[in-house]
């Protein structure tokens, strides 16, 4: 399908998702994938997303390698009695410059709608975070074939104007394809990211030419290099081969 908006260079963004996984002894893993691209810079830009309990022993042992840290969620609200949460200006304090926000399981397990993921990347942007929007359909709305006007409109609805000239990413996890060892072919990838292109054009303009749109969901080291090189695919979101470097760095150097 084609897309009215042109986009222009940045730099492909690979980022890891460790969801609730790791503890202290994870840290290894990290050190080792940083240690690796000290060596060998990579042509994308990698960050890591462990748990907030991690974030800020992560950012100290990544001191000066060529790996950003992110968070996994962030509060919308600032502060306030919010038993459990952690407000953006924490996780940015503990070290994360990036904040995954709407990742299809807190919208399905934590009730997030689309006007709380926009709240919460104002909230983001208000402390300088770089937000990782996520949207993705369902399988029963895939096999309906309503994966295009779901994730248009989840862009539509997460993504607030206040976005404009900032930097964010939007990454298409199409559900079924989380944790399942599932990909969408090449060209269904291709149609949805030209139409996240299409609606962040009608949107932002042609700054949406720069938004990096990342594709999640099974992404291995045997199929990341032809995720990589479709069109409109400027990184990935990667949930469980992020975990061990073994498994993340080939993801990284096919980018
Ligand atoms: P998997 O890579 O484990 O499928 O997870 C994808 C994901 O949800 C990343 O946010």
């Amino acid at each position: 399908m084609g897309y009215q908006h042109a986009v222009t260079a940045y730099r492909p963004l690979i980022a890891g998702n460790w969801k609730m996984h790791g503890v202290e002894a994870s840290l290894g893993e990290a050190r080792a994938i940083g240690a690796w691209l000290e060596e060998s810079p990579a042509s994308a830009r990698v960050a890591i997303c462990p748990p907030a309990t991690l974030i800020a022993r992560l950012s100290a042992a990544m001191i000066g390698l060529p790996v950003e840290i992110g968070a996994q969620d962030c509060h919308s609200e600032a502060n306030g009695a919010f038993t459990g949460d952690v407000s953006a200006e924490m996780v940015a304090e503990a070290g994360a410059r990036l904040v995954i926000l709407g990742h299809s399981e807190r919208r399905a397990m934590h009730g997030e709608s689309d006007a709380i993921v926009a709240r919460k990347v104002a909230a983001a942007l208000g402390v300088g975070l770089e937000p990782i929007i996520c949207v993705g359909e369902s399988l029963e709305e895939r096999k309906a074939g309503a994966a295009v006007t779901i994730v248009e409109h989840q862009v539509r609805g997460s993504a607030p104007e206040i976005l404009a000239g900032r930097p964010f990413a939007i990454a298409y996890e199409p559900v079924w394809a989380i944790g399942t060892g599932l990909v969408p072919t090449l060209a269904e990838i291709e149609d949805v990211h030209g139409a996240i292109r299409d609606v962040l054009g009608s949107l932002f303009g042609q700054a949406a030419g720069a938004v990096a749109i990342l594709y999640g969901g099974s992404v291995k080291a045997s199929n990341a290099a032809e995720i990589l090189s479709a069109e409109n695919v400027g990184g990935a979101l990667v949930g469980g081969a992020s975990l061990r470097a073994a498994d993340f760095l080939p993801i990284i150097a096919a980018a």
